[in-house]
């Protein structure tokens, strides 16, 4: 519905309203920047502002959010937003941060998790088709969807909050019919409850989904992942989408341009061939986002979101089979919290996009294929964006071979308030440096009145700082560049650059290669000029000056803020305020670091972390004549000589009393159904389905225990296991191994989810005067995503068909995790921590379990007697760290091929899967928060050695970092063992 001023809106609020440019959050035109992070993958809520500033400090102005329907609503009837799996904690911490959230509840959400999240308990008891108008699975979503309803409406921008739109499922099509009345059904929930802002939609590519028709939303999004996802070549690029303008044109013209998710890294597979992460860093790196993102810009869109800006980790049951335990993803910020390289591309983009509010309302004009703008080097493509009021121009240039590695000149024909030119006038070409784009602005205005009538330079910065119009742009120092700028004022520093200074003001700059580090170009009291090298100027921050906090949203850029100021040098600064003549920093240190300061001139001190940092006086008068501050920072020597303890006096039981004789499993749940809800039944047996999900034994390790008697010409079974991609299941017939299963992965190559072997009973292996049993052991690796097949995410993990060669089984019993997934024990870390290995359901793997009376045995001795089996080794170490330290730790396995899996808990918290013969994760971060850094903490290992073979694993605790900064107050939440419940 048409709303005043020509925007449009959802008829439900005017704050959140759009037009074909952008959308328009309370009145005001917004670009929306912004990078997807999920909390689920970082359980420690504390953490959640580090990684809010982090994002924040790069320019961004949003994030995405998925949340995980499995989690959150694990057993039917059960909501629960406790702990990690809270949304208030995530809510406040953006207000506090200035951020805006698009809420992607799902409930399906894909995102490489288990069943794309979808609850486990509903890919077993709903029998029609998930993700249609079937009564049942409409029945299945309505908790978990009015639970994020119930902790959404107070956290609306309507309200305060930071929560400005929610997405309706995940990359879906509409068609069939079920699946358009499904969406219809999900927004009408929304529709009947106080939430008030759009709802959005993802298309997975230009398939025109949910625009018009039934289940249509109220703005279209479509997804793009150029590079695909296997980094295994990183240097090889498929070429841009050179159809994404022409298409929003075709679809949905009357809308802004959102990419609610655009390629920001890659995930990873299992298997020995995939590449690991640093080369999805590389695919996705420096020069990718520069090309890529730029190209995003060119076609206009004024909504973009990165998946994933921060992974994070797939821990405990949360992967889907095609990852392992690292969601990594090859983020500009890794899982470990560090910032990577890719950071500071991204942070100069978002400087620029927020220093250019002339950005957010542009027409497309054209580009240099269609004759509209003009290029004296075919080899070069450029777009033109006008912004139809003020007239500035954006010409966004890449290579017109957009994976070329080649360097590009050309000159450029602009059009300008000073009439129509060839640009550069001085120097002799604008250079794209290979894989490299750059945009040409003209009349582009910065602070209060300063315009720059054309600069082949590229701009980190504009805006005003203490009552001066500042610009900051910067360059590739191998190139060449030059800008014309109104220069206004009596220079106190003016810069050789600077050729002339016509009557009119306008002076041609020219920045001529080679120059590296900062220098001032003007320097008056109503203007300052910088430029630097594109990595000088990465290295500078540009944090917000809040408004107090009595002012809505105080910490939004353009809403309680337009105020900054310049800092280079240090880590990460997080945050700036100024009291007085006081300007107090906040931030992350690792080294010693020339702090450089652009603030108002009436500030006198400043102070790095509550400490008042000494001045160099020369270094600031070479910088500028007002409002600068040159010092140094460092860091304590506190941070110095720290050494992570080594994992010793291990302790070990055997976790596999399945295959003694005299094991009752009298307590666990007869595996007697004959009918399942999950679509991919049995392949031979007799009848019974002996599905896990069936039994409430959903995820993680499951243990089956298939009775029979034998007689002499009994010989074997054949079994047909389904445990996912990459899974391993072993079997014994009584105390005798017989063999393991592999499924298998490389790189999501020769993907085996499933097998079907016969097992050969050695001699002596069987009783003929009473009872045999069969034990399988299998990993189940995640439910799968949506995918050709419907209803895949009904996985059919478990035996698919068992058949001895002579006779029939008798009782089959399952045992998963205890308690299944409606009396799972483990509240806190929830129904996708634990699985049914003997160790976990005593609970061996919490802190404060006894273990003194068990063997002292070390963990690279492996299993007694090389055998096949499993283990538990556990252990305890001390970390004492002081406050004020973020320090990234991980647990790092042997790097070699060995027959063995393992599980990694840390204080509960099964935050690692290690398939040493597969691999490649052998590295697994652990955050501060699920390590106490001022007590005790346990470490236990369940190994599951698959042949009878020696195996040797090792484990070491390793630092990747030491800041002095960190977010601090970071709370365990690690609840101890305890008898009750347990069997
Ligand atoms: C998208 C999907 C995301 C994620 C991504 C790949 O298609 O919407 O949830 O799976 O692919 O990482």
């Amino acid at each position: 519905m048409p709303v005043g001023m020509g925007f449009t809106g959802n008829g439900r609020t005017n704050d959140i309203l759009w037009d074909k440019y952008s959308l328009i959050i309370r009145g005001q035109r917004v670009f929306i920047h912004s990078g997807e992070f999920h909390t689920f993958r970082l359980p420690v809520p504390g953490l959640w502002l580090d990684i809010l500033q982090k994002v924040k400090a790069a320019g961004f102005n949003a994030i995405s959010v998925y949340t995980h329907m499995a989690l959150i609503n694990p057993s039917p009837g059960v909501v629960d937003f406790n702990d990690y799996r809270a949304l208030e904690p995530l809510y406040e911490a953006a207000k506090q941060t200035g951020i805006w959230i698009v809420l992607r509840p799902g409930p399906y959400i894909n995102a490489e998790t288990t069943a794309g999240g979808i609850a486990h308990w509903v890919t077993s008891e709903v029998a029609s088709e998930l993700r249609t108008n079937a009564t049942d699975w409409h029945a299945a979503w309505q908790d978990y969807v009015q639970g994020v309803i119930t902790e959404t409406v107070p956290y609306q921008v309507t309200q305060g909050g930071p929560v400005i739109a929610i997405q309706i499922d995940n990359e879906y099509s509409q068609e069939p019919a079920t699946h358009a009345k499904y969406f219809r059904e999900l927004e009408a929930v929304y529709s009947n409850s106080s939430i008030v802002i759009p709802l959005t939609a993802n298309d997975p590519g230009e398939q025109r989904a949910w625009i018009n028709g039934t289940g249509a939303v109220n703005i279209y999004g479509m997804d793009s992942y150029p590079q695909g996802f296997d980094c295994s070549h990183p240097d090889v690029w498929s070429p841009v989408d050179t159809n994404y303008h022409s298409y929003h044109e075709s679809v949905n013209p009357g809308q802004p341009w959102y990419f609610p998710e655009f390629q920001g890294g890659s995930f990873d597979a299992w298997g020995p061939t995939a590449p690991g992460y640093d080369q999805c860093r590389i695919l996705t790196g420096v020069d990718f986002q520069n090309v890529f993102n730029l190209h995003l810009w060119a076609s206009n869109a004024k909504l973009i979101n990165y998946y994933m800006l921060y992974g994070g980790t797939s821990w405990g049951a949360l992967p889907f089979p095609g990852v392992y335990t690292s969601y990594d993803y090859g983020s500009a910020i890794a899982e470990n919290r560090e910032l990577t390289v890719k950071y500071p591309e991204l942070k100069r983009q978002g400087l620029f996009l927020r220093s250019s509010p002339d950005f957010y309302k542009t027409d497309w004009v054209g580009n240099s294929t269609g004759g509209i703008v003009s290029v004296s080097n075919p080899a070069a493509f450029v777009t033109l964006l006008r912004n139809p009021d003020s007239g500035a121009s954006f010409y966004i240039a890449r290579q017109g071979n957009s994976t070329t590695t080649d360097i590009t000149t050309f000159k450029l024909n602009v059009t300008t308030s000073a009439g129509n030119f060839e640009v550069p006038r001085v120097t002799s070409s604008i250079t794209l440096g290979g894989r490299q784009s750059k945009i040409i602005v003209t009349d582009y205005s910065f602070g209060s009145s300063s315009k720059v009538l054309y600069s082949t330079a590229q701009v980190l910065f504009a805006g005003q700082i203490g009552g001066r119009d500042v610009l900051f742009l910067h360059g590739d120092p191998m190139h060449e560049s030059e800008a014309a700028l109104t220069l206004s004022g009596t220079p106190r520093i003016q810069g050789t650059e600077v050729s002339s200074v016509s009557s009119n003001g306008v002076a041609t700059v020219t920045l001529l290669p080679g120059i590296q580090g900062l220098i001032t170009i003007w320097d008056s009291s109503e203007q300052l000029v910088l430029y630097s090298d594109t990595n000088t100027a990465g290295t500078f921050w540009s944090p917000e000056i809040p408004a107090n906090d009595s002012v809505e949203f105080a910490n939004y850029w353009q809403f309680g803020t337009n105020s900054s100021i310049l800092v280079g040098g240090p880590y990460l600064v997080r945050n700036a305020t100024i009291t007085g003549s006081t300007l107090a920093l906040r931030g992350d240190l690792n080294d010693s670091v020339q702090l450089t300061v652009i603030a108002p001139d009436d500030v006198k001190t400043v102070t790095w972390n509550g400490i008042p940092i000494s001045a160099d006086v020369t270094a600031v008068s070479n910088l500028t004549a007002q409002g600068g501050f040159v010092g140094q920072v460092k860091p304590s020597s506190a941070v110095l000589g720290f050494t992570p303890p080594a994992l010793t006096n291990w302790r070990y039981a055997d976790s596999l009393p399945e295959i003694c004789s005299g094991f009752s499993d009298a307590s666990w749940t007869l595996a007697n159904h004959t009918t399942t809800n999950l679509p991919f039944k049995p392949h031979y047996g007799d009848g019974r389905v002996l599905y896990g999900c069936d039994y409430e034994f959903c995820e993680n390790i499951v243990l089956w225990r298939g009775h029979f008697n034998a007689t002499e010409n009994t010989k074997s079974v054949n079994l047909s296991i389904n445990g996912g991609e990459a899974f391993a299941a072993s079997v014994w017939v009584n105390d005798v191994f017989l063999n393991t299963s592999y499924g298998n992965s490389t790189n999501n190559r020769h993907i085996l989810e499933e097998t079907d072997d016969k097992f050969h009973f050695p001699q002596g292996s069987l009783f003929y005067e009473r009872e045999n049993v069969i034990t399988i052991l299998q990993d189940n690796m995640g439910l799968n995503e949506s995918g050709p097949v419907i209803d895949e995410y009904k996985s059919p993990r478990g035996v698919r068909g068992f058949m001895l060669n002579t006779g029939d089984f008798g009782e089959w019993k399952v045992q998963g995790k205890v308690g299944g997934y409606t009396n799972y024990l483990d509240k806190v870390r929830g129904v996708l921590n634990e699985g049914g290995l003997y160790g976990e359901r005593m609970g061996w793997h919490l802190p404060g379990f006894d273990t003194s009376s068990w063997a002292l045995k070390d963990l690279s001795e492996g299993l007694p007697n090389a055998a096949a089996g499993v283990g538990f080794f556990v252990t305890t170490f001390n970390l004492s760290i002081p406050d004020g330290f973020d320090v990234p730790m991980s647990f790092v396995f042997d790097n070699t091929s060995q027959p063995y899996r393992s599980q990694l808990y840390v204080n509960g918290w099964m935050m690692g899967k290690r398939v040493s013969n597969l691999g490649p994760q052998y590295k697994f971060p652990v955050q501060q928060g699920i390590l106490d850094y001022n007590g005790i903490n346990t470490v236990a290992v369940a190994l599951w050695a698959m042949e009878p073979k020696a195996v040797s694993p090792t484990l070491q605790l390793t630092i990747e970092g030491v800041y002095e900064g960190g977010v601090g107050g970071i709370k365990t939440n690690n609840p101890p063992w305890s008898p009750e419940g347990r069997p």
